[in-house]
């Protein structure tokens, strides 16, 4: 399977998405996570800790894509005119990231009126750094993308995904610094879930 990541906005959590999904998929089989990033957040973070369940690698480089059973890309913002091509193939997936304000809405609103408009499949919507304390934050941008393939897991905000930023180790590792970071992960463990879902349904 072939998951991008991509998104209209910086910041809204591609990187983090795409690194909890690569460690999400190694549980199911070899793994490489492609850094098509020009800041190269994912191959910087995974230079900085300790052994990883998967292979980074940056997107200049050639891939043996055959010898990884997954492919995750981390990829630069906005999606282009081709992604629309590259999700008519089985097995690949785009998964928008965006947060749930409503500036990343606004950009994100019109590409994915672009693919509606193209008959596009196999992507979704993921709803990241969603504020728990302000349920009603999610709701609204739920509803402003009530035409649109939306997760019904979200991505919560938790100051455990910047613990494991600085340690270049996936936010589960960091569980004896942050009383949340199982939590956050689970949050990951049910998006790959329901990806899987949506991937064979
Ligand atoms: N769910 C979350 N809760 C709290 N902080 C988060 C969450 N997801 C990401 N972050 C933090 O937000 C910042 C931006 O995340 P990230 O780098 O993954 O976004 P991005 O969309 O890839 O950004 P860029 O546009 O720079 O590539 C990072 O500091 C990251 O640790
Ligand atoms: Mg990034």
């Amino acid at each position: 399977m072939h998951i991008t990541v991509a998104g209209c906005k910086g910041g809204v959590g591609r990187s983090t998405t795409a690194i909890h999904l690569a460690c999400y998929l190694s549980y199911k089989g070899s793994v490489v996570l492609v850094d098509a990033d020009p800041n190269r957040t994912t191959l910087i973070w995974s230079q900085r800790g300790p052994h990883l369940p998967f292979d980074a690698l940056d997107a200049d480089r050639s891939i043996d894509f055959a010898a990884y059973d997954h492919s995750v890309f981390d990829s630069p913002l906005r999606p282009t005119p081709e992604t629309l091509q590259e999700l008519a193939k089985p097995e690949h997936y785009l998964l928008l990231v965006t947060t749930p304000d409503t500036f990343a809405l606004d950009a994100l609103l019109p590409t994915l009126r672009t693919f509606e408009a193209a008959g596009a499949t196999h992507y979704g919507v993921l709803l990241t750094r969603c504020p728990p304390a302000y349920p009603e934050i999610e709701a609204r941008a739920r509803e402003a993308l009530q035409a649109f393939p939306v997760f019904h897991q979200v991505i919560q905000q938790h100051t455990a995904y910047e613990k494991s930023a600085q340690l270049g180790v996936p936010v589960y590792a960091v569980k004896t610094l942050d009383h949340n970071a199982l939590v956050a992960w689970s949050d990951y463990e049910k998006v790959g879930d329901e990806l899987m879902w949506r991937l064979w349904h």
